[in-house]
């Protein structure tokens, strides 16, 4: 008994490190796309403006930082929080699969394993759409994106959305309804894993992280949108 106790406690405790993993990786996640998709507004601005921002992130802490220095220190960061959010997904994935056995689970509310589902397809979406967006708009690997130029951002971001008859501009608007809705679940589980889930806040949270999600997803969405309709070109 005694045993048994010991290891559900430590399940339980490891579980909780783990959340905490989840919610201060995601919570690096939510600053970085919120400061993304603020700069990719700067795409209405038109091609000088834009590229002088993309041009001016490799200039971003100096003249303390050299170069390029504080964009590499800040993508380390943003990898590392990348790969232990994904690591603690699939670790927490696996417990919670083990103890599918037990009989409490079936007390489980549909809603939770509703929510719990659209995280897991959400997330394994974006992980496919952020490696496609890096060999699309980053890296430019020939056949992904048309016409690539290491010098040009703003081109790069305008052929890239129109080619191939606007189908990766469809594919990213896909991505970022999937980007809406774990954004929104994701959110308001990390407030809850970060001890704010005491019931007078419940709506109030929850009215937040549907504004998060929107305001990000819908703010992404509005450059593909633009280049579509021509307002961007
Ligand atoms: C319509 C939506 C988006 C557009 C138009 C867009 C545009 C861009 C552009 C132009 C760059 C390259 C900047 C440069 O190298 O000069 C970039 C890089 C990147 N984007 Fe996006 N992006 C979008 C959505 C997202 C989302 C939703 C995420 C993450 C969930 C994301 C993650 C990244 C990452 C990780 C990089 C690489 C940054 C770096 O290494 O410097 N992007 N994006």
């Amino acid at each position: 008994m005694g045993v048994m106790n010991a290891g559900v406690l430590s399940l339980y405790r490891s579980s909780i490190g783990k959340k905490v993993i989840m919610a201060v990786t995601g919570l690096i996640g939510i600053g970085y796309v919120i400061m993304h998709m603020y700069g990719n507004l700067k795409a209405f601005l038109g091609r000088d403006y834009f590229n002088t921002y993309a041009e001016g992130l490799r200039e971003l802490g100096a003249p303390i930082f050299g170069h390029s220095h504080l964009l590499w220190i800040a993508r380390l960061v943003l990898l590392a929080a990348v790969v232990l959010h994904v690591w603690a997904a699939w670790s927490l994935y696996r417990e919670a699969e083990q103890a599918r056995s037990t009989k409490y689970v079936k007390h489980h509310k549909l809603q939770a394993n509703l929510a719990a589902l659209y995280i897991r397809v959400g997330g394994v979406i974006l992980f496919v759409f952020i490696i496609l967006h890096l060999m699309h708009i980053t890296w430019g690997v020939p056949g992904v994106h048309p016409d690539f130029r290491w010098d040009d951002a703003y081109h790069n971001v305008v052929a890239g959305f129109q080619s191939y008859a606007y189908l990766p501009a469809i594919f990213y608007l896909i991505a970022m309804v999937a980007l809406g809705f774990h954004l929104y679940h994701g959110a308001w589980s990390m407030f809850q894993t970060l001890g704010l889930n005491n019931h007078l806040y419940t709506r109030p949270l929850r009215l937040l992280s549907l504004i998060l999600a929107i305001v990000i997803a819908g703010g992404f969405s509005l450059v593909p949108l633009a280049i579509m309709f021509g307002v961007i070109r």
